[in-house]
């Protein structure tokens, strides 16, 4: 089994190059499919999706742009806890077939936020396409059109996504071993 230290932590492959390349040009063909004639707006989330859009997009055969978005995360004063501010959004999306490209959706607030600002801004239309879904961890309905792998409620880095920042650079994803 290989094993990759991040931090304190312990982590085995879950997830190898080879099955992830797999689904990510299964995904990029039903993009490529579903917006034939269109030319749709990617908008990769930073700063976990930067890997997976590289290679999505390299499969995508559309004429198309590629505008990337970031979250800001603070403590709000309510008692929601934490208010997320989209910033980055760089382009004008009104009008646009809108593709938002995510890493992983966990409890699903981060991209329900997502959508809910970007709608104000009157795209043509909005999908959402993410890497990996945790479905078991879903605390709010969000629709997701495209989505590479289904996976357990486990703590996972690789491909772009950290552990509190390290991590991202691998090809594989792993998952954490308890001990
Ligand atoms: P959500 O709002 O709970 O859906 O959180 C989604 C965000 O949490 C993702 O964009 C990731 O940045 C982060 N995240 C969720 N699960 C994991 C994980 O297993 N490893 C690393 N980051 C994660
Ligand atoms: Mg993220």
């Amino acid at each position: 089994m290989s094993l990759l230290q991040v931090k304190d932590k312990t982590f085995a492959v879950s997830i190898p190059e080879a099955k992830l390349q797999e689904e990510v040009r299964r995904v990029a063909a039903e993009i490529n499919r579903d917006l034939a004639g269109e030319e749709p707006l990617f908008l990769p989330v930073l700063n976990g999706a930067f890997m997976f859009a590289a290679d999505l997009l390299r499969e995508v055969t559309l004429p198309c742009e590629v505008s990337f978005i970031k979250l800001a995360s603070y403590q709000g004063t309510q008692t929601t806890g934490t208010i997320r501010e989209v910033i980055g959004l760089a382009k004008d999306i009104t009008g646009r077939h809108v593709v938002i490209v995510e890493d992983i959706i966990d409890s699903g607030l981060t991209m329900a936020h997502m959508i809910e600002t970007l709608e104000k801004h009157n795209p043509a239309s909005i999908r959402v396409c993410a890497l990996l879904v945790k479905p078991d961890a879903l605390k709010v309905k969000v629709p997701i059109d495209y989505c590479c792998m289904e996976i357990p409620n486990d703590f996972i880095v690789g491909y772009g996504l950290d552990y509190d920042g390290f991590g991202r650079n691998t090809r594989d994803i792993y998952t954490l071993v308890e001990n």
